[in-house]
């Protein structure tokens, strides 16, 4: 029989997304509920790499802290400790796999198993970790909302109620001064911000990574909107969309251990846009304002639900698994099914037909 569960540790990594706190009280209380102890690891798993970095979580830790954006534990997206870098004497950066230590920090501390809180790259660690002997249970979050095998992640709400709220305002100033204004929202592989944000707030166009956009598509349905005597028109663009046969717009090189950094897709297009139209046209990159701040109801309900499952998975023993949203409930999906492939956008969804039918331009339309 497996050993009974006396102490868990908790992390959270990646990109911060509004409902990680959430998560962690509900973890916290529901292990406590248990008898167990939580430990806090600081700023992902590179906290295992650094004991200084663990943090006991009581219940004070976790008052009233369900409605804060970020996280009480920190976070990071790089330093995967497979691929660790690190600078060598002749300045040069190289990689490390650490993991093993991961692997004695793990069993030297008396913990029993490592919820892991985190997007695609933290799950895919968990994944490994787990397959080298380490019991975690993951929750998904990330507000792109591009993980598989979960129906929402937590922060994909509150970023599409901030970036459709944000459309409104524009949509005010567009009309007033007759402009074009270009939004550049967050979604690096998948468009579901830029989808759910643009139909909401009632842009003329929406383009997404899964769909490359034409230029004339776009000005044409910008010229079409003039000929009807609407002056103005509002486009939304995901970070991770690109033009017919185009590339990703990005922001230097890739960091050692990191991604590369997204964004510029929306100031190209609005210069393109306004030399083709002859239009005032305007960008706004709504960036990490989509990411910070309270998460909408819906999102910390989300949140509490993955925390108290997650502990309710390390009590049965169920390891190596994620939690996922699957209405009416939440369910243990395996790690490796859930890392498998990104959930982009179907192209074939009610969601894009509503578009479509809608009469908003996807950048496609020949
Ligand atoms: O994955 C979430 C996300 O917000 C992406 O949409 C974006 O490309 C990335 O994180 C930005 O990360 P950083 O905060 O490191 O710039």
């Amino acid at each position: 029989m497996a050993p009974k569960i006396k102490s868990i540790a908790v992390s959270t990594g990646g990109g911060d997304a509004p409902g990680l706190n959430a998560v962690l009280r509900a973890v916290v209380l529901s292990a406590l509920g248990r008898g167990w102890e939580v430990t806090g690891i600081r700023k992902g798993y590179l906290g295992l790499l650094d004991t200084s970095q663990l943090v006991p979580l009581g219940r004070e830790s976790v008052r009233g802290i369900a409605h804060l954006g970020g996280t009480i534990i920190g976070t990071a997206n790089k330093g995967d400790p497979f691929e660790y870098p690190m600078k060598m004497p002749d300045g040069n950066i190289a990689t490390f796999d650490r993991s093993d230590e991961i692997m004695a920090n793990f069993r030297r501390l008396g913990l029993d198993a490592l919820i892991a809180v985190g997007g695609d790259g933290s799950m895919r660690i968990a994944h490994r970790l787990t397959e080298k002997g380490i019991p975690i249970v993951g929750v998904p979050k990330t507000i792109d909302n591009d993980l598989e095998g979960t129906v929402v992640t937590f922060g994909f709400d509150t970023a599409v109620t901030v970036a459709s709220e944000a459309i409104d305002r524009l949509h005010s100033t567009a009309e007033a001064h007759e402009r074009v204004f270009v939004v550049e929202v967050m979604g690096r592989y998948a468009g579901w911000i830029a989808l759910h944000a643009g139909i909401s707030g009632g842009a003329d166009a929406v383009l997404i990574p899964e769909i490359p956009f034409k230029l004339e598509t776009i000005c044409r349905k910008i010229m079409q909107r003039e000929a009807r005597g609407r002056h103005f028109s509002l486009v939304v663009v995901a970070e991770g969309a690109k033009p017919e046969g185009g590339v990703l717009t990005t922001r230097g090189d890739k960091p050692v251990g990191g991604e590369v950094r997204l964004g510029g897709i929306g100031e190209q297009l609005a210069a393109q846009i306004a030399v083709e139209t002859g239009k005032e046209t305007r960008t706004v990159v709504l960036g990490h304002l989509q990411r910070g701040g309270e998460p909408t109801a819906r999102d910390r309900l989300i949140a509490l639900r993955f925390g108290a499952a997650a502990v309710r998975m390390v009590a049965e023993q169920t390891f190596s698994v994620m939690v996922a949203l699957d209405p009416p409930t939440v369910r243990a999906v395996p790690l490796g099914d859930a890392t498998r492939r990104m959930k982009s956008v179907p192209l074939d969804c009610d969601t894009i037909l509503t578009a479509r039918e809608m009469g908003l331009c996807l950048g496609d339309e020949t």
